[in-house]
């Protein structure tokens, strides 16, 4: 990268204007700081891993200790559960991207919300158990609930919400999911005991992506989950709302979902 040109045409610039031209650049190189470090958080679990199981290989071929099957899923549920929160990162990236240029697509069909819900939340409890976070998952659903929409879509959005309870509150709380269907309207709703948000902070949240707060710098996330979740909302007529009495007062997040036209793909440029 030509850094003295850069510099050069910010120097061109009136003052205020090469003051934003250089915030613009700190703000991208944070960025990709940001970008770079998600991305390689789960790369130093997988390398240990990779070794451990080449270790308990190499010591049952020399005969010193059996193959203990056990263990060995249990690395394997952990390389699993690294890979897929990559992909999770990776695919939220690609599609802000997407809904950035205007082509975030959501396709519908028909699907029983119910259903996904409760996989979502039997995934996440079985990670919690893996991982000893010790977070309880509770969900209230009805049977069936069947809804037009992106399955897809929508089964990220509720573990994304499930992910935010678990990891803005303390190991070992409550996490409570409900799915309740009236009038052709779905509301999913994840309630945590955890750090909550101050009510001034409740509007800006999920507005544009890549916006975290200040009070959980320090949590791991990019800051898209939440505008995803209120794109794939709005997406299905719906919207995405959040509630808190305050700071450790626990969160409440909400969507709507109503049924999609299924005659064709419904593109959102939200
Ligand atoms: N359950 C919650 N309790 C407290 N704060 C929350 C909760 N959910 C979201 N937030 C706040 O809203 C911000 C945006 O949430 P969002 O899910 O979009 O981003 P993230 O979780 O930080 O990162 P990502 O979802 O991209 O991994 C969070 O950084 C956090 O400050
Ligand atoms: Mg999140």
């Amino acid at each position: 990268m030509d850094v003295s040109a850069k510099k050069q045409t910010a120097s061109d610039l009136p003052p205020a204007a090469a003051e934003a031209v250089e915030s613009a650049q700190r703000e991208k190189d944070e960025f990709l700081s940001l970008v770079a470090h998600e991305l390689k958080t789960p790369l130093t679990p997988l390398k240990t891993v990779a070794q451990l199981i080449r270790m308990r290989v190499r010591r049952a071929r020399d005969g010193s200790r059996e193959l203990d099957v056990e263990s060995l899923d249990k690395n394997a549920a952990m390389i699993e559960r690294q890979v897929d929160r990559m992909d999770r990162l990776v695919t939220d990236l690609l599609e802000v991207s997407r809904a950035a240029q205007g082509r975030f697509v959501l396709r519908a069909a028909p699907f029983d919300v119910a259903a996904v819900a409760r996989d979502v939340v039997r995934r996440w409890s079985e990670a919690s158990e893996e991982t000893e976070d010790r977070h309880h998952l509770e969900i209230d659903a009805p049977e069936t609930l069947p809804l037009v929409g992106d399955q897809e879509r929508v089964r990220q959005l509720i573990g994304s919400l499930i992910g935010n309870a678990i990891k803005f509150s303390p190991s070992g709380g409550l996490v409570d999911v409900r799915v309740a269907g009236d009038d052709g309207v779905v509301t999913v709703s994840v309630r945590d005991a955890g750090i909550g948000i101050a009510p001034e902070e409740i509007p800006a949240i999920g507005r544009e992506p890549f916006a975290t707060r200040e009070r959980t710098k320090n949590y791991a996330g990019l800051g898209i989950g939440l505008y995803l979740a209120r794109l794939v909302a709005e997406g299905h007529g719906g919207r995405l709302r959040l509630a808190s009495a305050g700071e450790d007062r626990g969160t409440t997040a909400t969507v709507t979902l109503k049924d999609m036209p299924t005659e064709e793909a419904t593109a959102t440029t939200l």
